[in-house]
């Protein structure tokens, strides 16, 4: 073997090794403790009135003949505990502003339409394995005063006998207004992932999100 090659050789084999056992490391730690999904806080808008239909579609509201304006999109996840077990009956609290950036709620300034036909809230639970899904509409990003527009985002509280509740937003990803929001941007670049959900692909046209949630045990 040529010098050169061999020395090729050994480093990729070096490396190759070095690749592995951090693979082994980070999936042995994966296992072992996950990260806490990061707070955020409430924001103004959580829905003041209560509404008959909040199911895991808020495209469609019960007894309404059309959809709701906008992208649809599916948006699946996990909750864990920190160790990666699957919590279930968690219930997960989720309201959002429509396709136009405006939320269902008295007090939102916004001068955008209101969409008769979006649910904008929902309420559902995780499954025995802690696994959730909702069906909505890709939500608009709106002004939170003259110099800063809020990207797009959803809402999410998420409860649980024995674990402390948590009140959070989850991004989308490739958002450009992901840089510039004031929230997002404040948070450590180790927790900013976290808090962005993964496409993961396509179901009937529509795209799927990921957005795992890890809770603290009280
Ligand atoms: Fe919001």
């Amino acid at each position: 073997m040529r010098d050169i090659t061999r020395r090729k050789f050994i480093k990729s084999g070096v490396l190759g090794g070095i690749v592995a056992a951090g693979l082994v490391t980070c999936g042995r730690m994966s296992k072992l403790r996950q990260i806490p999904t990061p707070p955020e806080v409430e924001g103004p808008f959580y829905p003041t009135e209560d509404q008959d239909d909040k199911d895991y579609d808020l495209t469609q509201i019960e007894g309404h003949k059309a959809a709701a304006a906008g992208t649809q999109i599916i948006i699946v996840g996990r909750i864990t505990d920190l160790a990666g077990n699957g919590i279930d009956q968690a219930t997960i609290d989720i309201w959002q502003a429509n396709t136009w950036g405006r939320y269902h709620h008295p007090r939102d300034p916004n001068p955008q339409p209101l969409d008769p036909n979006f649910q904008g809230w929902a309420i559902i639970s995780s499954d025995t394995d802690g696994n959730f899904r909702f069906k909505t509409v890709m939500p608009g990003a709106y002004p939170a005063s003259e110099t800063w527009t809020r990207p797009p985002h959803i809402h999410f509280k998420v409860s649980r006998q024995g674990y402390d509740t948590l009140i959070t937003q989850m991004y989308f990803p490739n958002e450009k207004l992901n840089e510039t929001d004031y929230l997002l941007s404040n948070k450590k670049a180790s927790e900013r992932p976290l808090m962005i959900a993964r496409n993961i692909g396509e179901e009937e046209d529509k795209a799927v999100y990921e957005y795992n949630i890890v809770l603290i045990k009280i």
